[in-house]
């Protein structure tokens, strides 16, 4: 279903919606409603998120959690540690795991800010995952989940229905949604930003008009579909920074109809509608942003997710790659596919950086010098998908970020031996 943020009404059965209002007294086949909420009932209309759930069984119908053996891999914010350095950090890719791993076991934070107690912040995850989740579920009530793959395919099982995603692509998965991830390549690898804050929504578009950016259209929502099992199955939340377990006696993929607009989606990232100059000089990269979720404090941002899609350089006179910058939002990249235009190596797929507020970034020695020496003459870049989680908070890498091999020890090299500048007389 097609379009983002839309009511939507989806039944797998015939007659299992009610129609004309959400609670019957007897909901059809004995169905039980559920009230699915992604937003405080009060919040004003345009951003109000819920959706009611007709399934065989009420969600409440569970035994207590006990914790689960997250081997501390997983953190929160407010992410602990001694010291929070402000240096440019960036880490070459993950291995995948040598033991059959699935994609809960598979996740480790990387960094974070803000706190999920205050609905505020992000938490930025790595995955690297060899094994499908089987008779097991997974939900977070700490934040939603943008999933960001960057090698091998996900099926993503929910109660509200089945999305596949590959590389190129994201899902958006809402806080408390449960879900199940299969490997459709038999082993994957990405990111993911756990969102604290606001729901991610489509930023505004100003003197852009009313297309352009992620258009509304190209967001697809899963029809439903359903699961009658009565088999075991655990059921893994994360509530609280911490990682907790129950077993149901039941999928919990038993939702047979619903109707709502607060569900998960898909958004291919090549539908992108990418916007640059036609002129001199670059726009901010604000225009690159494919949804937003915003902080309390109007045009800043909790997060934005930010893309860097293969696009044509036309700018007379002007400095092509993304320029020097000292930034009051901070700044997590990754890299999906091919090669980002502000820099000459190691930067890997896979791999990520890190730039904190205020702290000098831009592109390397060998981009700079070759931008500047090029000849402008319109140029396409072709092979390249980067993205950026941007936050109005600074944001803390984890201890595990610091201590591990894949963290590189000679960025900073790359900004080493500029020319001075040579002044006249
Ligand atoms: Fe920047």
């Amino acid at each position: 279903m097609s379009g983002f943020g839309n009511d939507f009404a989806t039944e797998a059965v015939k007659g299992a919606l009610p129609q004309g209002r959400n609670s019957p007294q007897r909901p059809a086949f004995g169905l039980y409603a559920e009230q699915f909420s992604g937003t405080a009932f009060t919040v004003p209309r345009d951003h109000n998120r819920r959706s009611w759930l007709y399934r065989m069984r009420p969600s409440a119908m569970h035994d207590a959690f006990a914790p689960y053996p997250w081997g501390e891999a997983i953190e929160t914010g407010p992410i602990a540690g001694d010291s929070f350095p402000p240096n440019r950090l960036r880490w070459s890719p993950m291995d995948l795991p040598e033991s059959p791993t699935d994609w809960v076991d598979g996740l480790v934070t990387w960094a974070g800010n803000g706190d999920a107690a205050m609905l505020s912040g992000i938490g930025i995850h790595l995955y690297a995952a060899t094994a499908s989740m089987e008779n097991k579920a997974f939900f977070d009530a700490d934040g939603e989940l943008l999933i960001v793959p960057q090698m091998g395919g996900l099926r993503l099982v929910t109660e509200m229905g089945v999305i596949d995603v590959a590389p190129n692509a994201i899902a958006v998965i809402p806080r408390g949604l449960k879900f199940r991830v299969e490997l459709t390549d038999g082993e994957a690898r990405g990111y993911v930003c756990e969102n604290y804050g606001a729901p991610f929504r489509l930023p505004d578009l100003g003197p852009i008009g009313s297309n352009g950016l992620a258009n509304s259209r190209d967001f697809l929502t899963p029809v439903a579909a359903f699961e009658d099992r009565d088999e075991p199955c655990e059921l893994v939340q994360k509530f609280g920074g911490a990682l907790w377990t129950t077993t149901l006696g039941h999928s919990p993929f038993d939702v047979v109809g619903w109707h709502g607009n607060n569900a998960p989606y898909t958004y291919d990232l090549a539908r992108f509608n990418t916007i640059g100059t036609v002129s001199f000089d670059h726009p901010d990269p604000s225009i690159f942003t494919v949804l937003t979720s915003p902080s309390a404090s109007p045009g800043t941002a909790n997060c934005d997710f930010v893309i860097f899609p293969p696009r044509w350089m036309v700018g007379e006179d002007t400095f092509r790659p993304p320029w020097f910058h000292r930034n009051v939002m901070s700044e997590y990249m990754g890299l999906i596919h091919g090669a980002y235009d502000a820099k000459a190596g190691g930067f890997a797929p896979g791999g990520g950086s890190l730039h904190n507020c205020m702290n000098a970034h831009g592109p390397d020695k060998a981009s700079a010098q070759a931008a500047m020496s090029a000849e402008l003459k319109p140029h396409k870049i072709e092979d390249t998908m980067a993205f950026m989680f941007e936050s109005c908070l600074p944001i803390r890498p984890t201890r595990h970020a610091m201590e591990t091999p894949l963290l590189q020890e000679d960025y900073d090299d790359g900004w080493d031996g500029f020319e001075k500048a040579g002044l006249p007389g």
